[in-house]
């Protein structure tokens, strides 16, 4: 490189593991807006295949509506299709992946393929009495994706999107009470143990998610710019 070029800032790879109603998604769209980072969530990729009725998606269904955990090559393989895609902003914000030690031991060639090494993963702790209660209450703008909850983060006007000013709500299939038990115990099984795999990396970070949105988003600010700044 000859002096006038300056080089090019590597993107920043995170992850947010936790369980489901942690809040990944609504601390993912934060930190998209604050940092100019892309939400990667294998969640919404695995329903758009499901809406797109794909091979994929036709697959993943019925092990999504019943709360279990859609088979590592499927899930790998809609990522890798992600990633190469490219569009990917500053960064990428790992949002519902790794959730299995194959996917976790799987995505650093993914990374690799598209020139990128994972930089930080943060663990948002939550008790499961909180998780099923923010489960129970969430709902999602269609026109937007935003995520909202009955008691916690209702629209300023009722019925009606504060960011895109859309007026159909959806509430996911997958939030019926039973499903949610079965998705906690997929967590606990599969996924929980990967906190301790990246401790051993020395990239994990653990975050207290029982507080308010706003305190958890300074926390993850203050990760994202700690990774940034070395
Ligand atoms: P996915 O869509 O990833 O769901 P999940 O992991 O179960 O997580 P959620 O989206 O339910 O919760 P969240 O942590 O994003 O919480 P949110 O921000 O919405 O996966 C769905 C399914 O797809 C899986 O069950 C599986 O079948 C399959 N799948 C996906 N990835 C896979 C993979 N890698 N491998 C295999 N299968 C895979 O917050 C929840 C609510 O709480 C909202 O209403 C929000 O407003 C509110 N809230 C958030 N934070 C707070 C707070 N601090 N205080 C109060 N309320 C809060």
């Amino acid at each position: 490189m000859d002096g006038s070029q300056t080089p090019t800032k590597p993107k920043l790879v995170l992850i947010l593991l936790g369980p489901p109603g942690a809040g990944k998604g609504t601390q993912a769209r934060m930190l998209e807006t604050r940092f100019g980072l892309k939400q990667l969530s294998t969640g919404d990729l695995l329903r758009a295949a499901v809406a797109q009725g794909t091979a994929a998606g036709l697959a993943a269904k019925a092990v999504m509506d019943a709360g279990g955990l859609v088979s590592d090559d499927i899930v790998i393989a809609i990522l890798r299709d992600r990633l190469a895609a490219g569009d990917l902003g500053r960064g990428v914000i790992l949002d519902g992946f790794p959730r299995t030690e194959g996917q976790a031991i799987a995505l650093d060639a993914l990374l690799g393929e598209v020139g990128l090494r994972l930089d930080a993963a943060v663990a948002l702790e939550v008790d499961d009495g909180e998780m099923v209660r923010r489960i129970a209450g969430r709902f999602t703008c269609k026109g937007c994706g935003e995520g909202y909850h009955d008691d916690f983060k209702p629209t300023r006007e009722a019925g009606i999107c504060d960011g895109c000013g859309g007026t159909e709500m959806v509430r996911r299939a997958d939030d019926k009470a039973e499903t949610v038990a079965a998705r906690l115990d997929a967590y606990h099984i599969e996924t929980g143990p990967l906190a301790a795999y990246y401790a051993a990396q020395g990239v994990l970070t653990r975050v207290d998610a029982m507080g308010e949105i706003g305190e958890i988003s300074a926390e993850l600010g203050c990760v994202v710019a700690s990774v940034t700044a070395t």
